[in-house]
């Protein structure tokens, strides 16, 4: 999508554009709508009592090609209350917009928010960015009138020259988290721990140093639980690290990002039943958020030390593979009794915080997994869990989750729940059995984090993989949950601020 900033002068005429202009809660009329009603003798106004609306958030309503402009389309786009716009609002707006003329046949859309402030502006363009995230590189087939018609989005706004620069930002966020929804839709044939590391590997120029630890410096480093999860696997598993240097002073401690990166999770030996394990193509999502993650921070040149840990895995069974009851001794020198080899994620995430703890001493560590079925059961599909032994890490999480749109809810990590996970023939067990599933697998990855670091886990299972999607600026599919929310937490928490 190409995106151009251009001035809201008097109406210009394109036939081939679908005009969009906002209106507000009680079909109060933007100036942009205020002028198509006048070039059209009234037909907007015709049009909010004909087609009941208000003006409403999300609410779209499209009129094609009025008589008197001249363009494909006018779409109305419903603003909600005019006192509590806010960046938000603009977000949602752009994408409603997309959504509502993708497939109409316009080959532009021209948003008209004169009426915004530059910021809104910037952001309903991020909002168009977002929305029009499609994953169709193996569609040969697809008929011309699915696909989108619409190829360039121009806003007309106040100030085009500062819009691009207030773009800027945003668009490397969008650009961060096209990278994940792609990393999370590829399928797992394409998607394997080594094609992962490359494709994060791919990403050095913006500035980030990679590294990928293969199977025989891991066997070194002793990280028996997360090789144990892909011993069964014909492909090699991987542990990337992406490292990104912002802050003034290189040496000072980073921030860490851990992501489970299972990319197929066929559950191992104590196999998935068949219906819907294709889903588990996407269980590298927590791996694929901090990638994303990582190469916004790089694009936006943070000024922040981060890194960002990908454990990276195929979970199959063969004759090789790990069974129920063994025993794995992961890098921590702790032992573990395998009862599920479909609990593997944990497994993965043991050896890798484990080992950003030993090797970059971080300031703070977020790890981000697909983790747990019965975090989708105890949630839905709206909130990712979040439990963390830390109030202040907890409560930055939750602010930036609402300032992104992300919603994120606090767990319990309650010691109680501990004997559960207490096995007879080694240190822990990888199950703690059905009841607050999602809670002992919390446990569980806590007894791998040195005590004192600031720690949270965010069980993403939920938000991951949404069909259907629940936001405009979302469609079908990956989502990309997580790198904004933790982009926010580093600006807001970990960054270095101006003097
Ligand atoms: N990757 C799954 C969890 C999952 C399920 C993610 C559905 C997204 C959608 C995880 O590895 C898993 O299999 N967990 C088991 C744990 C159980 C064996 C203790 C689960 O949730 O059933
Ligand atoms: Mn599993
Ligand atoms: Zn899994």
């Amino acid at each position: 999508m190409d995106i151009e900033f251009v001035s809201s002068g008097p109406l210009v005429g394109d036939a081939a554009a679908a005009i969009a202009a906002p209106i507000y809660e009680g079909q109060v009329l933007g100036a942009a709508a205020e002028a198509i009603d006048g070039a059209t003798s009234g037909a907007i106004s015709r049009a909010l009592v004909a087609g009941r609306f208000t003006g409403a958030k999300g609410q779209t309503l499209d009129l094609p090609a009025p008589h008197g402009v001249e363009a494909a389309r006018v779409v109305l786009l419903g603003a909600g209350p005019k006192d509590g716009f806010d960046g938000a609002a603009a977000e949602a707006l752009g994408a409603s917009a997309f959504q509502a003329v993708k497939q109409s046949g316009a080959t532009a859309l021209e948003l008209k928010l004169a009426d915004l402030s530059i910021e809104h502006a910037a952001r309903a363009a991020f909002g168009v960015r977002l929305a029009a995230y499609r994953f169709d590189r193996y569609l040969t087939k697809e008929k011309p009138e699915k696909k989108p018609s619409v190829k360039e989005t121009r806003v007309a706004c106040a100030d085009p020259e500062a819009a691009v620069t207030a773009f800027a930002p945003l668009s490397a966020l969008a650009d961060a988290i096209v990278f994940t929804r792609d990393l999370v839709s590829e399928p797992a044939n394409v998607l394997y721990p080594e094609e992962f590391a490359h494709r994060v590997k791919m990403l050095e120029p913006l500035g980030l140093e990679v590294e990928i630890l293969g199977e025989a410096e891991m066997t070194e480093l002793g990280m028996g639980a997360l090789l144990g999860v892909g011993q069964g696997s014909a492909r090699q598993s991987q542990l990337a690290l992406m490292i990104w240097k912002g802050a003034a002073d290189p040496n000072t401690a980073p921030v860490a990002f851990i992501g489970k990166g299972v990319c197929f999770d066929s559950g191992g030996i104590s196999i998935k039943p068949a219906d819907g394990m294709e889903d588990m193509k996407w269980d590298m999502g927590g791996a694929g958020a901090v990638a994303g993650l990582m190469h916004a921070l790089a694009g936006r040149k943070a000024k922040v030390n981060a890194v960002g840990i990908l454990g990276l895995v195929e979970n199959m069974p063969d004759g090789d593979a790990i069974r129920p009851g063994d025993i794995l001794t992961s890098m921590s020198g702790q032992t573990i009794e395998v009862i599920n080899t479909d609990a593997e994620g944990r497994l993965v995430l043991a050896d890798a915080i484990w080992y950003c703890n030993t090797r970059f001493k971080p300031k703070a560590m977020v790890d981000l997994a697909t983790l747990t079925g019965a975090m989708i059961i105890a949630l839905g599909h709206d909130y990712a869990g979040l439990f963390s032994n830390n109030d202040d890490l907890a409560d930055g999480l939750l602010a930036a989750s609402k300032a992104e749109g992300e919603p994120l809810w606090r767990m319990p990590l309650h010691a109680g729940y501990e004997k559960q996970i207490d096995s007879m023939a080694a240190d822990v067990k990888n199950t703690g059995g059905r009841p607050g599933g999602s809670i002992t697998a919390a446990l569980f990855i806590q007894r791998f984090v040195e005590s004192g670091v600031p720690w949270a886990h965010l069980d993403i299972a939920p938000v991951a993989w949404k069909k259907p999607s629940t936001l405009p600026t979302s469609p079908d599919g990956a989502t990309g949950y997580g790198v904004r929310l933790l982009n926010r937490l580093v600006a807001n928490v970990y960054e270095d601020k101006p003097a």
